[in-house]
């Protein structure tokens, strides 16, 4: 196909390959040229186990297509060995999509101490450690790209899934800052929130609903994410069954009090349309832009006459 965004000569680690959407993800790179570490431990759906059949079947999938993959079969909680494993098979790394996962699902009065060590420890823990092993050669070398696997969870919450939750949403605040580290090394890094009929979806939603959310209907966008022509870095992206979005913050208009005398709760009760009402809203991007009306109330200084709201617009001009 003319315009076809190939991989040729990259270097791809996906983890949780062995299956769902990990699976789609390597078998889509790989058939467009990258060489692929198909990482999976081969556990259950809730962290007990490990067999190497899952990743081992997904490398035969790509070798059998005519494309070129290793399986490797630690835990994400080892990562420097699944980034060494790419520097062994292939000499170098280009690529990190974050996907392994499980779940430890149960409402948060049952909840041990165990399951949200044991959510943290695959989903963030593990996310850091694969990542962290490979910074230094993506930065190094000047070109990385990294995806991570957030959920819609942890943006919006999901009943029984607290633990599942932080972790999913503690992925996109830790992309949030890699992104400005790797900027100028061309180490790009971008969040999906996919949706997606795999065994860990399988117990939760009808199968006729199953059927029309493939994995393969996610990794399309992921790929292009992690493609050399890409240069959205720090987006957070909702994908699955057909529909492919970008998410951003949205902040309502806001009040500001000015400074130099005791704020009340009264004050606040009278502005509240206004610091918790969207019909004004504004999408900061960055903390220079969320820290903007705190600057100009810093700068408008202290209040000089009385406690008056309406002063206090008139003095910051709005
Ligand atoms: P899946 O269970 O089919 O695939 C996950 C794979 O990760 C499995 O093959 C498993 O063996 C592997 N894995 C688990 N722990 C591992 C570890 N410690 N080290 C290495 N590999 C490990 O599930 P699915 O649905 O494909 O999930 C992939 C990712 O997408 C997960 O991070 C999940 O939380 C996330 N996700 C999936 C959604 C969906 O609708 N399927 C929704 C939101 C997020």
């Amino acid at each position: 196909m003319a315009n076809e965004l190939r991989f040729d000569g990259r270097v791809a680690i996906v983890t949780g390959a062995g299956g769902g959407l990990g699976r789609a993800h390597a078998l889509l790179l790989a058939s467009r040229g990258a060489k692929v570490i198909v990482n999976d431990l081969g556990g259950s759906m809730h962290g007990g186990g490990k067999n190497s059949a899952a990743a081992d079947s997904v490398v035969e999938e790509i070798k059998a297509a005519g494309g070129e993959a290793a399986a490797n079969y630690d835990s994400v909680e080892e990562g420097g060995r699944i980034v060494q494993a790419a520097l062994d098979h292939f000499g170098r790394i280009d690529i990190v999509i974050n996907n392994a996962g499980i779940l430890r699902d149960v409402s948060f009065h049952k909840m041990t101490e165990e399951d949200w060590d044991l959510i943290y420890r695959v989903h963030v823990l593990g996310s850091f450690r694969v990542t962290h092993a490979a910074w230094p050669h993506l930065r190094d070398q000047g070109y990385g790209r990294i995806v991570m696997t957030a959920s819609a969870a942890g943006i919006y919450g999901n009943f029984g899934q607290a633990n599942y939750s932080m972790a999913k949403l503690g992925l996109v605040g830790f992309a949030n800052t890699l992104a400005l580290e790797g900027k100028k090394r061309n180490v790009l890094v971008n969040t999906i929130a996919p949706l997606a009929g795999s065994r860990l979806t399988e117990t939760v939603l009808p199968k006729e609903i199953i059927d029309n959310l493939k994995p393969d209907y996610v990794s399309p966008l992921c790929a292009y994410l992690v493609h050399e022509s890409c240069t959205d870095n720090g987006g957070l992206f909702e994908v699955g069954g057909g529909f492919f979005a970008k998410l951003r913050w949205e902040r309502a208009e806001g009040a500001t009090l000015r400074l130099g005398r005791p704020f009340t709760v009264e004050q606040i009760a009278a502005r509240w349309g206004e610091i918790s009402g969207f019909e004004k809203a504004s999408h900061p991007a960055n903390i220079a832009e969320s820290m903007q009306p705190v600057m100009t109330n810093l700068e408008a200084g202290p209040s000089k006459g009385g406690n008056d709201l309406i002063d206090v617009d008139l003095a910051l001009g709005y």
